[in-house]
């Protein structure tokens, strides 16, 4: 046997004791740090789920922005602008984040700007009137609330530590989306119809924010496995309807599921078929904002290039004076 040879075995016998010592952490209850020996795929994993994650909260401010003019009155105005705000500091929370992990802010910006990588599905679908940042607070960060509670959990410390700081922001802004909601089915016919048209819209793509079936879902193994995922696509799902139908029921408010009913052997509120090849189309691209959003974060890079120009002239500066 060759010395190469022999080195490759040495070399697989040393990984293969680093990956039982990380594993044997993970399972500990542990948090990886960013020092820390990690295989390759969990840094590449968390990467991927973090910048993606990051990029949602930056789309994400797009969908509600654009009613932060056309609020009904100062306090609804200043609500959505807080919220909207905080959606933008998620974002920075979550680049740094992922930066722990070796991404640069260039590249991942870049991925998102190119198209290649993923923003949650919901941000691609249009907000046509007031009722739908009532229906985006209440449904869509309450789906986002259960993703985050779940991930603050996690077993990469950094990761974990900014969910703890992004749902408690969270619960706010579910909150004043569930109390507009409620305001608006109690109020007039017309605002009811409003926000009953609001939530048909947004059901169905809410449900999609979890991911495919754990069937269909190729990432999950490897997530659960290392303690990044500690619950699947579908029992975070399942968690997020069970809860949800009572509330919407009470306000005398439906969803758009004719299938929707109630299975007391498990407890659980059982809906029809989700469309599973919408939400494949529409985080391919082929949503109906997309082209929309995706312009719209190029343009305001491009627009914010003096602003990142300035600081790098600022911090060369601060180098020259201290050395
Ligand atoms: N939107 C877009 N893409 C999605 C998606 C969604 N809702 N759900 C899954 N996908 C993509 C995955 O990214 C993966 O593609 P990739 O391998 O190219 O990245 C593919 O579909 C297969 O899905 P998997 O189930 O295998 O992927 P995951 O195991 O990563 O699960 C996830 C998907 C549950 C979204 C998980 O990535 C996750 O928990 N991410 C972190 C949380 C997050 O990103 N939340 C987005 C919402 S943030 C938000 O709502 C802001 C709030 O303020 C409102």
């Amino acid at each position: 046997m060759y010395g190469a040879e022999i080195d490759e075995i040495d070399q697989k016998a040393v990984a293969d004791h680093q990956l039982r010592e990380f594993e044997a952490r993970i399972a500990r209850g542990e948090k990886i740090e960013p020092g820390d020996w990690m295989p390759t795929e969990y840094r590449r994993q968390l990467v991927r789920m973090i910048s993606q994650h990051a990029h949602s909260e930056v789309v994400g401010m797009l969908p509600e922005g654009a009613w932060i003019t056309r609020a009904p009155s100062l306090r609804r105005k200043m609500i959505l602008l807080a919220k909207v705000q905080d959606e933008a500091g998620h974002g920075q929370y979550l680049y740094h984040a992922a930066e722990t992990l070796g991404a640069t802010r260039e590249e991942m910006l870049e991925a998102l700007h190119s198209g290649s990588a993923k923003y949650s599905n919901i941000f691609n679908y249009p907000t046509l009137n007031w009722a739908d940042v009532g229906v985006i607070g209440y449904l869509v960060d309450f789906a986002a609330i259960l993703n985050q509670t779940m991930l603050a959990r996690c077993s990469y410390g950094p990761y974990a530590r900014a969910m703890v700081r992004i749902c408690a922001e969270e619960n706010f802004h579910k909150k004043q989306g569930q109390d507009l909601v409620i305001r608006m089915a109690q109020g007039t016919p017309h605002q009811k119809a409003m926000v009953q048209d609001s939530i048909n819209r947004w059901w169905w793509p809410t449900l999609m924010m979890f991911g495919p079936p754990d069937s269909d879902s190729p990432n999950s193994p490897v997530l659960k496995r290392w303690g990044i995922k500690t619950k699947t696509n579908d029992e975070l799902r399942q968690t997020f309807i069970n809860e949800v139908i009572p509330e919407l029921h009470a306000l005398e408010l439906s969803v758009p599921d004719p299938d929707l009913h109630y299975d007391p052997q498990t407890e659980n509120w059982v809906t029809g078929p989700i469309n599973w090849d919408e939400f494949w189309r529409v985080i391919q691209g082929d949503g109906p904002c997309n082209k929309e959003r995706l312009e719209a974060r190029v343009n305001a890079h491009a627009e914010g290039y003096w602003v990142r120009d300035a600081l790098a002239a600022y911090a060369r500066k601060q180098s020259i004076d201290h050395t």
